[in-house]
């Protein structure tokens, strides 16, 4: 039964975890037309609360003990995290890996569905969710998991490929960035680090949450970049599709932009400033960016380069498995009204501005 009734068919949402991925969601949840956002939770009066309060966005304290440092801060509190839980329909829980499984027992107490993210194990939540792939998934779920940024865009690979030629086994070299732009400190700062140094690394066996009899191996990688992560995909399929076959049904996937070589895009550097040229918020990519040029077929494999821009690539998921969790609507109508609200458009229509008729982000 939805929590969602005839008396409001907004979706009241609440972000606890105001972080990359929380502010990315909340400026998202505020661009769709069936959603309201209640407020986002912080832990502390810093840059970000007050970016918050700058856009209107109802403040909640994370920790009820520091409630006090907002009033010292002279920022004002609509209330403590408990308060955000039980005013919302759903939460969508971005706080640092672990926190968000310490958090459960909270939703659960206020009966309250929430959605973790990828740096919590798949066994503290009921699903792991990609639209795409398991959007059915999630109805009736209590909490659920919106993979990593890796173990989506792996997944937005693989779903159309399986679909449509079958994946006989998957191998991935993840080139891994090493920290966020605005992560002080990670590293490495002048290293080449196998991350894991064990193979397997825990990506495939992260996929198969999503696509569980899938055969992938994966290994990864750590370099001093912060911009995106780079995967080199090697993929056997049953069978041996054209490359123009294979781009062809690529491009016809809105959340996969095929580079193509008229841009002379040549690296993570140059997608990113592509994004920001265009208008996109934050210089975001929510699609997995595959270089046209990169696509080949050798026999049945396949191979090719992609890249993940970890901060963004999670957020149309995140609100997808909003209504995935508390609406009727299915998954092909919740995918296109997401694209269309963030502005994902397929390869002709590439467009990177967000709908002019919603309000934008303060900071856009
Ligand atoms: N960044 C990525 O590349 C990426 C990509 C995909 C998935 N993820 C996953 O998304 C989740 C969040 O990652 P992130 O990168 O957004 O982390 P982040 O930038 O560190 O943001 C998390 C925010 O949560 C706040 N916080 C800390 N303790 C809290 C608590 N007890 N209650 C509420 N808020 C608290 C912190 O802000 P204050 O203390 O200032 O309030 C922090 O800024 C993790 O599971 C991560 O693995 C991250």
């Amino acid at each position: 039964m939805s929590r969602v009734t005839a008396f409001t068919s907004m979706i009241r949402v609440g972000v606890n975890g105001y972080g990359t991925i929380g502010k990315r969601v909340a400026d998202a949840v505020r661009l769709q037309p069936d959603m309201q956002l209640i407020g986002v939770a912080k832990t502390r009066p810093n840059y970000e609360a007050e970016t918050a309060l700058q856009k209107g966005y109802p403040l909640y304290s994370a920790i009820p003990e520091q409630s006090h440092l907002f009033a010292e801060a002279g920022m004002e509190l609509h209330g403590e995290v408990e308060d955000l839980v039980s005013e919302s329909d759903v939460i969508v829980d971005a706080t640092p890996s672990g926190v968000g499984a310490d958090n459960c027992s909270l939703y659960k107490e206020h009966e309250t569905p929430a959605i973790l993210q990828g740096g919590e194990t798949s066994d503290a939540v009921d699903e792991s969710f990609v639209a795409q792939a398991n959007y059915d998934d999630a109805a009736g779920a209590e909490l659920l998991r919106v993979v990593s940024c890796n173990t989506t865009g792996l997944s937005r690979l693989l779903e159309p490929l399986d679909r449509t030629y079958g994946v006989d086994k998957a191998r991935v070299t993840l080139i891994r960035r090493g920290g966020d732009p605005n992560e002080t400190n990670r590293g490495p700062i002048n290293d080449i680090l196998p991350d894991p140094v064990t193979v397997p690394s825990h990506h495939g066996p992260d996929v198969r949450t999503i696509f569980p009899t899938l055969a992938i191996d994966t290994v990864g990688v750590t370099v001093p970049a912060t911009l995106m992560h780079l995967h080199s995909v090697n993929i056997t399929l049953d069978t041996a599709p054209t490359v123009d076959e294979l781009c062809e049904l690529l491009e016809r996937n809105p959340r996969l932009f095929v580079v193509p070589e008229k841009l002379d895009i040549e690296g993570t550097a140059q997608l990113k400033e592509f994004a920001k040229d265009s208008g996109r918020p934050r210089g975001d990519l929510w699609e997995n960016c595959l270089w046209k040029e990169s696509v080949a077929m050798e026999g049945t494999d396949l191979y090719l380069f992609q890249s993940i821009h970890q901060e963004a690539i999670v957020v149309p998921e995140n609100i997808d498995a909003i209504r995935a969790l508390v609406s009727q609507k299915p998954a092909a109508e919740s995918i296109a009204l997401t694209n269309d609200r963030l502005g994902i458009h397929s390869r002709d229509s590439y467009s990177t501005s967000q709908r002019s008729d919603t309000a934008q982000p303060a900071d856009d």
